[in-house]
């Protein structure tokens, strides 16, 4: 590609040169025009020859141009070009020192592009030229082209999950959405670890509520029926063949993330059971899949949700609500556990929890309070990154993947024992639960780690952050190449 735009370049830049003898006409014309003529002169008339070279010029020109064009758009806009890797992120760091303003400025310049048809998009298929498709997997029921997902926090109020799908996603998570508006905690709340690609947050979940982010969803949905001539209505009844109610693209899935207002009262269960299922009324219709967050870190008292008796009693009510949504295919329930409270007895109560309230999965990570034995051994961090690591909130970079791997591997082992050994549970015909995993997964080979340790799909923040837009492509291509080594 690179070679090619070169001699673009080169093409250009010799059309755009003017021809000696077309500067010496110049020159011969400036310096006639001095003296005045006694007769009037005769029209200048162009040898038919040269007429015919300016035409052949200016089409070159033309050519060219268009070339260029189309070299720079098809460059700029597929996910594999380095620049998105090598350029945008340092960029984006370097214009903005605040990471938040950094993270707007990336949304909104991509929700603009995406308007006028200029965004990155992922230009290799999922499927091979033999018509297979190596990395699907089915969720669900449904086959997903690829398994890797973009986790919560990147599109907090649904406003680019087309622009994330197109990036080459199969699952994408928006939210956490909460059921009131609220802004979350004071700026500066999220730092940047360069040193280790990592990053420090404490949003809060800041979230223009529920109500909005129906809004949104609903005109999505709304456009899409009208693309394909239906009513919103009849997609929400009758649904159209092979394409997800909430992801509205074959081969994907739209999870939507709920949570509770910082405002309600963790230790009221009954109140915030009414936050979630507000939520559930209000964003369900538009989801693959209800994600119930009771692992962020940065909502006082949230985590606390994780024992056993508040968590079923909520995902209860979740399930319960999801299953009266008007639609005809009923979203999918997972609750997203934290990292951290990983001791056999606290894993055993969510799985507990989760058999009993009939939630169809978990995903596995989030961001860690953990700071110690993070960084790895030899790495030095700068005096303003160490006391970027150190503020309050969650980590999240590629140190969480260990701890990742392991509680994937873990908890795929208790939820499957949980439905053989537990009476009421009918492991004949009880599906198996559902894992998605998330924390430090930055690359193909570790992708593949946590789909062999039972996950069905591997989700990506961080990553993304300092390996931009390109990276859901770039993992896949690892993923795909692995599995070729291993064919040899
Ligand atoms: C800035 C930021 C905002 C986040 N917001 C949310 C959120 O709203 N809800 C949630 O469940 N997780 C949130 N997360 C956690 C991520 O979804 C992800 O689980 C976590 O960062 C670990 O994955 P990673 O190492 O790939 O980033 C956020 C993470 C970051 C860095």
């Amino acid at each position: 590609m690179a070679t090619s735009y070169l001699r673009v370049c080169q093409s250009l830049s010799a059309a755009l040169r003017p021809s000696l003898r077309q500067q010496r006409t110049l020159l011969s014309r400036r310096s006639n025009s001095t003296t005045p003529p006694s007769v009037p002169p005769p029209p200048p008339v162009e040898p038919v020859a040269s007429a015919g070279f300016s035409r052949a010029k200016a089409l070159a020109l033309g050519t060219g141009l268009s070339i260029g064009g189309y070299a720079l758009y098809y460059y700029a806009t597929d996910t594999r070009a380095s620049f998105h890797r090598f350029i945008v992120p340092p960029a984006l760091r370097f214009l903005f020192p605040d990471a938040e303003d950094a993270h707007h400025a990336g949304t909104h310049a991509l929700k603009t592009l995406y308007q006028f048809g200029l965004h990155p998009r992922e230009r290799i298929l999922d499927v091979d030229h033999s018509g297979k498709k190596p990395l699907a997997v089915t969720v669900f029921g449904t086959e997903l082209s690829n398994p890797i997902g973009i986790s919560a926090g990147l599109d907090k109020d649904a406003e680019i999950p087309d622009v994330l799908f197109a990036l080459g996603a199969g699952v994408v998570e928006v939210g956490g959405c909460t059921p009131l508006p609220q802004d979350g905690n004071p700026k500066p709340r999220v730092f940047r670890v360069p040193a280790v690609d990592g990053m420090v947050n404490r949003y809060g979940l800041n979230s223009k509520g529920a109500d909005a982010m129906a809004q949104t969803l609903g005109e999505r949905l709304r456009e899409f029926a009208q693309s394909v001539g239906l009513t919103e209505r009849e997609i929400l009844d009758e649904g159209v063949e092979g394409v997800p109610t909430g992801s509205l693209q074959p081969g994907r899935l739209l999870c939507v993330q709920v949570a509770k207002n910082k405002k309600t009262d963790e230790k009221d269960v009954e109140a915030v059971k009414r936050d979630y299922v507000y939520c559930v009324k209000r964003l369900a219709p538009y989801a693959d899949v209800l994600v119930v967050n009771v692992s962020s870190p940065n909502t006082p008292g949230l985590r606390d949700l994780q024992a056993t008796g508040p968590l079923t009693a909520l995902l209860g009510a979740v399930v319960e609500e999801a299953q009266k949504t008007q639609r005809k295919t009923k979203p999918k329930v997972m609750v997203k556990v934290s990292p951290d409270e990983d001791d056999d007895t606290q894993m055993e109560g969510v799985v507990q929890a989760v058999w009993n309230s009939g939630v169809d999965g978990v995903i596995v990570g989030n961001t860690t309070k953990r700071r110690a034995g993070v960084i790895p051994e030899g790495v030095r961090l700068t005096s303003k990154e160490q006391k970027n690591f150190m503020e309050e909130g969650g980590y999240s970079g590629p140190q969480l993947f260990d701890q990742t791997l392991k509680l994937v591997g873990r908890y795929r082992k208790m939820l499957d024992g949980y439905s053989l050994k537990s009476e009421g549970v009918d492991s004949a015909f009880a599906p198996q639960k559902v894992i998605f995993a998330t924390g430090g997964i930055t690359n193909g080979e570790q992708a593949l780690k946590v789909l062999n340790a039972g996950a069905s799909v591997a989700m990506v923040y961080t990553g993304m952050v300092y390996g931009g837009s390109g990276t859901v492509t770039r993992i896949k291509n690892e993923m795909r190449q692995k599995l070729e080594d291993k064919k040899v």
